[in-house]
């Protein structure tokens, strides 16, 4: 598929990506699985300029999983030096083409030096319109809903929040993503039909769509196809096909 197939009058808002399969496309090679998470930021850098090409307004990257905590040290280590590197060298671009970086995740738990970076990266792209890439960081969708429930536990304590005022818009102020609508699209590559703990509470009505490509060999077209993919279908909410008519 190319940029010109697509029906522009009719983009996702938001695409979401569970970018899967970097070490399993390196040791297909017979190579470390950090060559694959190296190629795979030159996905990163392909998708973002795709997305913000066509005019899409969020792009949220699953990057890194509380879970993916649990991996080899030294895998982890080498994560965190290459998202430091990538955000240092891509900041410029991100600039030139008017994007603004958002995280959602336990940052936290990312190391100092790593966090440092990020948040002046935050900051210098803040007052970007274009495209919103939104990393995510040390997410899992159950932490971000323990995170949420905890939160308004504390303001019902406060006085600050009813009972009676708890309803879902209520709900999705605590919220990471509070600020961010539903993705439209959620794209995972590497041929696992899964979701890993992303997003639960906002895919809710996310159109789905899985590729057997690993992450590295995800380019520019295959994101085009994703999005062409989308356009086919109905967005139905419950209703019947006659409704949406
Ligand atoms: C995705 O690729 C990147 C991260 C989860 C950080 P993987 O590292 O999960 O690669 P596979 O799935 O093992 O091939
Ligand atoms: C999901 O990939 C997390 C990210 C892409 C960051 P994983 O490789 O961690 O997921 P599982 O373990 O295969 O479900
Ligand atoms: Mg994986």
């Amino acid at each position: 598929m190319k940029k010109e197939d697509i029906d522009i009058t009719r983009l996702p808002v938001h695409v979401a990506i569970i970018m899967d399969g970097n070490g399993r496309w390196a040791q297909r090679q017979g190579k470390e699985r950090v060559y694959g998470h190296k190629h795979g930021v030159d996905s990163v850098r392909a998708v973002t300029e795709a997305a913000a090409e066509l005019g899409i307004k969020f792009l949220t990257l699953y990057a890194f999983s509380t879970e993916n905590w649990n991996r080899p040290q030294a895998e982890i280590d080498a994560l965190m030096s290459l998202l430091v590197q990538a955000i240092e060298h891509e900041t410029p671009t991100l600039m030139k083409n008017n994007v603004r970086l958002l995280t959602i995740g336990d940052t936290e738990r990312l190391p100092q030096n790593t966090r440092d970076r990020l948040m002046t990266c935050l900051e210098q792209t803040a007052g970007n319109t274009g495209l919103s890439l939104v990393l995510a960081l040390s997410y899992s969708a159950r932490w971000e809903i323990t995170r949420a429930a905890q939160l308004i536990a504390r303001d019902v304590v406060k006085g600050l929040v009813k009972e009676d005022d708890i309803d879902q818009t209520m709900l999705n102020s605590y919220m990471t993503t509070r600020d961010i609508p539903d993705p439209d699209l959620l794209i995972r590559t590497s041929g696992e039909q899964r979701i890993s703990n992303f997003l639960l509470w906002q895919i809710a009505y996310s159109e789905l769509y899985f590729t057997d490509l690993c992450w590295p060999e995800f380019q520019k077209e295959a994101f085009y196809d994703a999005i062409a993919d989308y356009q086919t279908r109905e967005r139905r909410y419950g209703k019947t096909s006659e409704q949406m008519k």
